[in-house]
């Protein structure tokens, strides 16, 4: 099997997508009734637990299965947005090829028919969640199907959550050869893995968007359709990004159930360094603490990395109350994207930049000229490997980094923008070679020997 697989997918097959990912099952053999309908795109209903599994397992079973059924009754009974995409798709995708896995599901690549590609998600038979389960339980079918329960939470909520930060599900698949519910192929906005190390290392401005982004996808699941819903497994590795994007894909640890207690007593909010005393509500609900839940794990995965590092001086203050704030739980979600608002509106329109020396005064403007494409000195964090090439505000900003950096004799605003749409500047400690370029100004500086002989 596995060499008439492999010549299949050489070739680019069109079975090249099921065959795989049934591979990637490890085809843990499932002893389960086969040809139930599941209509392909449709979900199936639920079929209770079989008779003959251990007790234990058939208690798990029983009570992922509510979970579920509750969940997919919460939005009101609400319309699932339905994917577009379906089985018939998924068996004429080619190209497949894995991304990664987790200990419940393994995610491949495919490229669809129509142009584009996608991430399929489905159960991980050789994952540690069935692993252990059968260890436990000796039932492969039957675990196979309780870590199934998972993926299709997943797309429960998938389908009726929707936000630039949560990963859009494009469609799904019920294989009909087999249990239909196990397997369960999800398809996916594709993305590549969050690079933390790699993301120190980018400019503030694309950190800060990193962290913005979050909070937004925080305050959204904070006023969700189902309620408040915390992520319990919270970590970068949960999300991905997508065209510069950060979006949250795994979401079978997501709960919409707020804690019940009896009195405030009941409500702590426990991590290894530190706790929050919280309140019991009149209603028996440990108030807001999946609101806080998330928020605190934003501030002790992202924020404390990826916020404060080179961040305009200016602005340090308020990025350290927000690091201060949310470290102590003092804010909430709202006004936590309340301070990141206005952090962007500061930086936006450089009012940030404060009354500083007039530089630019010192620089010669040279209309219609431009700079050859290619490389000069470095700096960090260029948005380039080749050059120094940074977002500014404006022609002043640009000339006070330019008398900030002993190579540089010149710059010039270019037409890029950035996502806040600050122009980039590309600073030049060569310009003896200007080229003329109608919509370009070239600022040298006035001590410069290029300057000089202008
Ligand atoms: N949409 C996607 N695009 C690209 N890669 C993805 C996508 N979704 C998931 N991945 C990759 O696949 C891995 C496993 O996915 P996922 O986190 O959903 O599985 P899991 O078994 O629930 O993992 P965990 O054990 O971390 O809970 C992720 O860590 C991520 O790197
Ligand atoms: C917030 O600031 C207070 C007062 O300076 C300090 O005691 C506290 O430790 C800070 N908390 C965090 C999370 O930084
Ligand atoms: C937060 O904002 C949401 C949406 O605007 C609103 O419904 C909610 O009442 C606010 N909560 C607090 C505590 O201000
Ligand atoms: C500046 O660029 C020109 C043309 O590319 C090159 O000939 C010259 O050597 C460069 N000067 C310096 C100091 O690098």
């Amino acid at each position: 099997m596995t060499v008439a697989v492999t010549g299949e997918m050489r070739r680019g097959a069109r079975l090249g997508a099921v065959v795989l990912l049934a591979l990637l099952l490890a085809l843990a053999l499932l002893a389960l009734p086969a040809g139930r309908r599941g209509g392909g795109g449709e979900q199936p209903g639920s079929p209770p637990p079989p008779l003959q599994l251990p007790p234990g397992l058939r208690e798990e079973l029983w009570q992922r299965r509510r979970d579920l059924q509750r969940l997919a009754a919460a939005a009101g009974g609400g319309e699932a947005l339905s994917g577009g995409l379906s089985c018939g798709d998924l068996s004429l995708a080619t190209e497949v090829s894995v991304l990664g896995w987790g200990f419940t599901k393994v995610v491949a690549r495919a490229a669809l028919a129509g142009g584009g590609a996608v991430a399929l998600k489905s159960v991980h038979g050789a994952g540690r969640e069935v692993r252990q389960c059968v260890q436990r339980y000796g039932a492969p079918a039957g675990c196979r199907r309780l870590a199934a329960y998972k993926l299709l939470k997943e797309v429960t909520l998938l389908q009726r959550l929707q936000h630039p930060g949560i990963v859009q599900l494009h469609g799904q698949c019920y294989d009909n050869s087999r249990d239909p519910e196990v397997g369960v192929t999800a398809m996916l906005e594709l993305g590549s893995p969050l690079e933390m190390i790699q993301l120190l290392q980018t400019p503030w401005e694309e950190r800060f968007k990193i962290c913005l982004s979050l909070v937004k996808l925080l305050f959204y699941l904070a006023h969700s359709p189902l309620g408040s819903i915390v992520l319990l497994d919270f970590q970068p590795r949960q999300f991905v990004m997508v065209d510069g994007n950060l979006k949250v894909t795994d979401l079978d640890d997501a709960s919409t159930e707020e804690l019940s207690c009896k009195e405030d007593n009941d409500c702590t909010l426990d991590f290894p360094m530190k706790s929050f005393p919280l309140k019991c509500s009149a209603v028996g609900k440990c108030e807001g603490i999946n609101e806080k839940k998330n928020l605190f794990n934003a501030y002790r995965y992202f924020f404390t990395y990826l916020l404060p590092y080179s961040a305009p001086p200016a602005l340090q203050p308020f990025l350290s109350d927000i690091l201060n704030a949310t470290g102590d739980l003092r804010y909430g979600i709202n006004e936590t994207l309340k301070v990141f608002e206005k952090v962007l509106h500061l930086y936006k329109s450089g009012l940030y930049l404060q009354k500083r020396p007039l530089l630019l005064k010192d620089y010669i403007s040279v209309k219609g000229f431009g700079i050859m494409k290619g490389g000069d000195y470095k700096c960090w964090p260029s948005y380039s490997y080749l050059g120094c090439l940074l977002s500014v505000h404006s022609a002043e900003e640009a000339a006070a980094i330019c008398n900030s950096q002993s190579q540089c004799q010149g710059f010039i605003i270019t037409q890029q923008r950035t996502w806040t749409g600050r122009p980039l500047a590309s600073f030049q400690s060569n310009l003896t070679n200007l080229i003329p370029d109608a919509n370009a100004v070239v600022y040298i500086k006035r001590s410069s020997s290029s300057g000089e002989r202008l």
